[in-house]
């Protein structure tokens, strides 16, 4: 049977790193996958995270299963880290939170559960998108469709054309939102545009479902948390899908949340248990390790205010980076203008570079980049900026 097999294409961003790995050019750099790098290019465990580890293992009494939509400490500390303590949502108990292996398996959950108790709704992303974001809607089933959302004229939003695109969006179909630091072109919407969509979803009885994987990577913790919170403010019902390996560090423990806002609590209930059983027929219920240590430090005072700082400090590097790339760009007598680079937000940015020009990146100068043009700017460091800005230099020089 499996003779027959040709292999398929490597995965846009994953095979990248699998291909960079095994680059032996001692000058190679990584601005595919988003990972977090400090100055010396390590990706550290978090001080915050090695704290809560140890007391882990010195209290741990069982390995039992989690139930199915994981530890419930954990799921009540993701709604306030969303929402904040004080909201309605969270005091009036019309939230829940299933635990998932990392923001793709929220997305999963979320797509088998809208396939199933949704049947014909069709998802919605905006162009461009996260490249597994159709792939998991499709995997589920479900039709996607896309509206615009970058104006490469101006590295903003488009956002007169994507109004327009949501409004003619047929009522009870599934919109998908980035709530910070969008991935691929690191340009958010700012609040009052986070209002104006508020009001198509009401008038199009759309169900928003907001992607929240970088809160805490471009402005803080609460202020990135500003649209999604627009959203639950104006909306009868919401998804979202959290991760913690970006604001965590926890890439490889896989460790995210989908939580589900109702009208009521008896209705968000009702919908948890349709979870449930999409999760127990997926993985049967999540590994608790990633869920156990976030817990830990976001119920500690002491282990979340050092969690904070080193969030502030990841955040502020990867800014500085943006900053020294532009810089070091000049330098190297680059006449294209990147300025823009230094206002965007998050792990990402998109280059404007062609695929022809990313491809030339790789093959001369061993820098790997997404082929839509797209930097993982977590990726650039003091070390590697100078060999980095040469190799662009010498690409768009011809
Ligand atoms: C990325 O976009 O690079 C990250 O979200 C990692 C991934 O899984 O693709």
């Amino acid at each position: 049977m499996f003779e027959s097999l040709t292999p398929a294409p490597p995965d846009p961003i994953l095979g990248l790193t699998e291909a960079f790995n095994k680059d032996a050019n001692p000058n190679k750099v990584n601005l595919g996958q988003g990972v977090y790098k400090d100055a010396q290019g390590n990706t550290p465990v978090l001080r915050s995270v090695k704290a809560a580890e140890a007391r882990m293992v010195a209290d741990e009494e069982t390995k039992d299963y989690l139930n199915i939509a994981g530890l419930a400490a954990y799921g009540s500390l993701v709604q306030e880290l969303i929402f904040g303590a004080e909201n309605a949502i969270v005091q009036e108990a019309r939230a829940v939170t299933a635990q998932t292996p990392g923001g793709t398996g929220a997305l999963r959950v979320a797509a088998d559960f809208i396939a199933k108790t949704k049947p014909g709704a069709q998802v919605w992303v905006s162009d461009p998108t996260w490249p597994n974001h159709p792939s998991v809607f499709k995997a589920a089933g479900l039709e996607v469709k896309s509206y615009p959302y970058f104006d490469a004229a101006t590295n903003g939003v488009a956002f007169d054309a994507m109004l327009a695109a949501l409004r003619a969006i047929p009522e009870g179909d599934v919109l998908l939102l980035h709530g910070c630091c969008h991935n691929p072109t690191g340009v958010d919407l700012d609040a009052s545009q986070w209002q104006a969509i508020v009001e198509v979803v009401r008038a199009r009885k759309l169900l928003p479902l907001i992607d929240f994987a970088y809160q805490g990577f471009a402005t803080g913790l609460r202020e990135d948390a500003e649209g999604v919170n627009i959203v639950a403010a104006g909306v009868p019902e919401l998804l979202v899908a959290s991760s913690y390996s970006k604001n965590f560090g926890l890439y490889s423990e896989r460790v995210g949340a989908l939580t589900l806002v109702a009208g009521s609590t008896d209705a968000a209930q009702a919908a948890l248990s349709h979870i449930k059983t999409v999760i127990r027929s997926n993985y049967s219920n999540p590994p608790q390790h990633g869920a156990a240590i976030v817990a830990r430090v976001l119920a500690d005072p002491a282990l979340r205010a050092q969690w904070e700082q080193e969030v502030a400090e990841m955040r502020d590097r990867i800014n500085t980076m943006r900053h020294l790339f532009v810089e070091t760009l000049n330098e190297k007598g680059v006449d294209r203008d990147f300025s823009f680079i230094a206002r965007q937000r998050g792990m990402f940015s998109f280059s404007g570079l062609s695929p022809e020009q990313i491809k030339a990146l790789r093959d001369r100068h061993a820098v790997y980049a997404v082929g839509s043009g797209r930097f993982s700017v977590a990726g650039m460091t003091e070390h590697n900026m100078d060999y980095l800005c040469s190799a662009i230099a010498d690409v768009l020089n011809g």
